[in-house]
């Protein structure tokens, strides 16, 4: 009995201790947090001041400031280490100190990191200042990819010339740093390994809190690989017609080269060339906002006005001070790519885009201002919360108010359409347009990261990097590059975000929710109504409903203080990620395709490439 009544008794007063111990936790966070918001300040100012200004000495600074940070993280993390977090009562407590011991990249010993750092830098500085020379004139040699590459890939219609720009840009982004790839790749593991994952993948999946994301993604993406299969055959029928049967097989992989994209990742630039009903109009707004005069300033006064009207955060002082929205014109070397930017301080918040005026930048400017009403929304959260529920959702949410743009709906509201009919033709031709952006990104994307993931995780040989890459993209995508490529070509840090060390899944996740958003937001704006033909979903505009606002600002404004399924649930009552909402969205297209297919004899798939060879 006296024993027992020891027992417990040491068992209160342990519990006690614990209890104070929490409440001295709290007030650690607090600290902790304010100085960690003031840290990353400075470190994201000297990021910015790199990535709007690339030279030595920024960079320099850049790699100094972020490798000080990494260094008081570490050192705090044994700090951390001293409380029983793993034991308090207080669930947000527990994730905070949980996200506050994960080190990431900086888990790496000081001159490693370093090594990292650098190594990154060096490839997205390559990236950035890619020059090549005019296919004509081979003494002009100072074409950029934005704008002037950008420009050709979408706007020529000569194979060859294409042609020229893609093994160009390729040569010049991607094989360039292959050796610096290398290296990246065994850091990444590395790093992984003093987190305690098993790769650089699983460190990387790990941000989105959920052990079967890769399976899930797999069995949503298998849901939409038939409509894929649909789009595909019919763009390849349609440019076959259009270059002839020497550039375009019949059932073979699509040459990416003619797709309007440098990396075939959306095909939209060139749905002039390949949307059924020729004669129908296609909602292409361009020409129209350069007659009315329009400039990047107004492009993204609008995306403020959009968000302001559903009763959502008005874009600060600081944001219209120190943004960057039109590429300067003094020479310099930046980073074109647009990015949104977090100051981590109240209201410093900015976006950098080499804006041009057109339709397609019109959406972009709506999805980097997304990215900044997140921010806003969130601000008032601990340093720890200041970020999205997943990745995912945070490039989810300017896209949903891009759906809502590009609508016919909305675009004649603010005066850039007019005398558009939309009946069933035309309506088709504008959910294949759409389909040409949003049903074509996705195996991309997912291409994107399958193959890093498949490198972190040593399966596949180093002397197949490159035929790897087409292998995948092959698979998936169905397209091939224009020229043979080997192993003495490295492609894939041609794209952007393989350079600069940005996951990618991030994207097909937005892809995939941003119609799940987009579908409830348009029910609560009373836009949508499955049973109503004249509220089609993709004609709803939520421009306006205070309803819709407030379910973005029950999402947004928990940042990451809850699991991902948390906030989709504070927007929707949803729990679960679904591919039912894109798929309804599509749906006539769907249908139409498949009558239009067979009709055509279009051939459905595609047979193997053989674009790349071993050596
Ligand atoms: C770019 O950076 C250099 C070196 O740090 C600096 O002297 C120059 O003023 C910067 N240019 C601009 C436009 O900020
Ligand atoms: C990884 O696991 C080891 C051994 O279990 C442990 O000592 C270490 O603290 C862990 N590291 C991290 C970052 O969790
Ligand atoms: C607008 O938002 C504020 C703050 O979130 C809220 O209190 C107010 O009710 C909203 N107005 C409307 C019309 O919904
Ligand atoms: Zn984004």
């Amino acid at each position: 009995m006296r024993v027992f009544l020891v027992d417990l008794l040491a068992t209160l007063a342990l519990a006690q201790a614990l209890v104070k111990e929490e409440i001295q936790a709290k007030e650690y966070l607090e600290n902790l947090n304010k100085e960690l918001a003031k840290r990353t300040n400075v470190q994201t100012e000297a990021a910015w001041a790199y990535a709007s200004n690339i030279n030595d000495e920024n960079e320099k600074k850049k790699i100094e400031i972020s490798a000080e940070l990494a260094k008081f993280r570490r050192e705090i993390s044994s700090d951390l280490q001293k409380f029983q977090w793993r034991s308090y009562q207080s669930e947000d407590i527990k994730r905070q100190f949980k996200a506050l011991t994960e080190l990431g990249y900086g888990a790496l010993p000081e001159a490693e990191f370093a090594d990292f750092l650098e190594t990154v830098s060096a490839m997205a500085s390559n990236f950035a200042k890619v020059k090549v020379c005019d296919y004509k004139d081979k003494l002009k040699c100072d074409l950029a990819l934005e704008p002037e590459i950008e420009e050709i890939i979408s706007k020529s219609r000569d194979h060859e010339e294409l042609k020229y720009y893609w093994r160009e840009f390729y040569d010049k982004a991607g094989t360039a740093v292959r050796s610096n790839f290398e290296r990246y790749v065994e850091l990444v593991n590395k790093a992984a390994k003093l987190n305690n994952f098993t790769s650089g993948a699983e460190f990387w999946l790990d941000e989105y809190e959920d052990d079967t994301i890769e399976q899930q993604l797999d069995n949503i993406f298998a849901e939409i690989r038939p409509l894929y299969g649909q789009i595909h055959g019919y763009v390849r029928y349609r440019l076959r017609k259009y270059y002839g049967n020497d550039v375009v097989s019949e059932n073979g992989p699509i040459p990416m080269h003619l797709l309007g994209n440098m990396w075939a990742q959306e095909w939209s630039e060139i749905a002039d060339i390949v949307s059924p009903f020729p004669e129908k109009p296609l909602v292409d707004v361009t020409e129209e906002m350069e007659k009315q005069g329009y400039t990047p300033l107004k492009m993204f006064q609008m995306a403020d006005d959009f968000f302001t009207s559903m009763n959502l955060t008005k874009l600060p002082k600081d944001f219209w001070d120190k943004s960057i929205i039109e590429k300067p014109t003094d020479g310099r070397d930046l980073i074109c790519h647009a990015s949104a930017w977090n100051l981590y301080i109240k209201d410093d918040v900015r976006i950098k885009q080499c804006t041009r005026v057109t339709q397609e930048q019109l959406f972009t400017v709506h999805h980097e201002v997304g990215h900044i009403q997140y921010a806003l929304q969130y601000q008032h959260l601990p340093f720890v919360y200041l970020a999205g529920a997943n990745p995912g959702f945070h490039e989810a949410v300017g896209d949903v108010v891009s759906l809502s743009v590009s609508t016919p709906k909305h675009l004649k509201r603010i005066g850039l359409l007019s005398n558009y009919v939309r009946d069933d033709e035309a309506r088709i031709k504008q959910l294949f347009f759409t389909a040409l952006e949003k049903i074509v990104f996705l195996p991309f994307a997912f291409t994107m990261d399958k193959y890093r993931w498949a490198l972190f995780r040593g399966e596949v040989e180093k002397a197949n990097w490159n035929c790897e890459f087409w292998k995948l993209r092959e698979q998936y995508s169905g397209i091939e590059p224009p020229v043979v490529r080997s192993e003495k070509d490295f492609d894939p840090p041609a794209k952007y975000h393989i350079s600069a060390d940005t996951d990618y899944v991030r994207y097909l996740i937005s892809f995939i929710i941003q119609f799940q958003f987009y579908k409830s937001a348009c029910i609560k704006a009373g836009q949508y109504d499955a049973n109503n033909a004249e509220l089609p979903l993709d004609n709803c505009d939520i421009y306006g409903s205070a309803a819709a606002g407030e379910a973005f600002h029950n999402m947004l404004s928990m940042g990451a203080s809850k699991p991902w399924p948390d906030a989709l649930e504070a927007f929707n009552g949803e729990r679960i990620m679904s591919g039912k909402a894109i798929a309804e969205y599509f749906e006539p297209l769907r249908v139409w395709l498949e009558a239009e297919n067979i009709k055509d004899s279009v051939h459905i798939g595609w047979t193997a490439s053989d674009k790349c060879v071993a050596s």
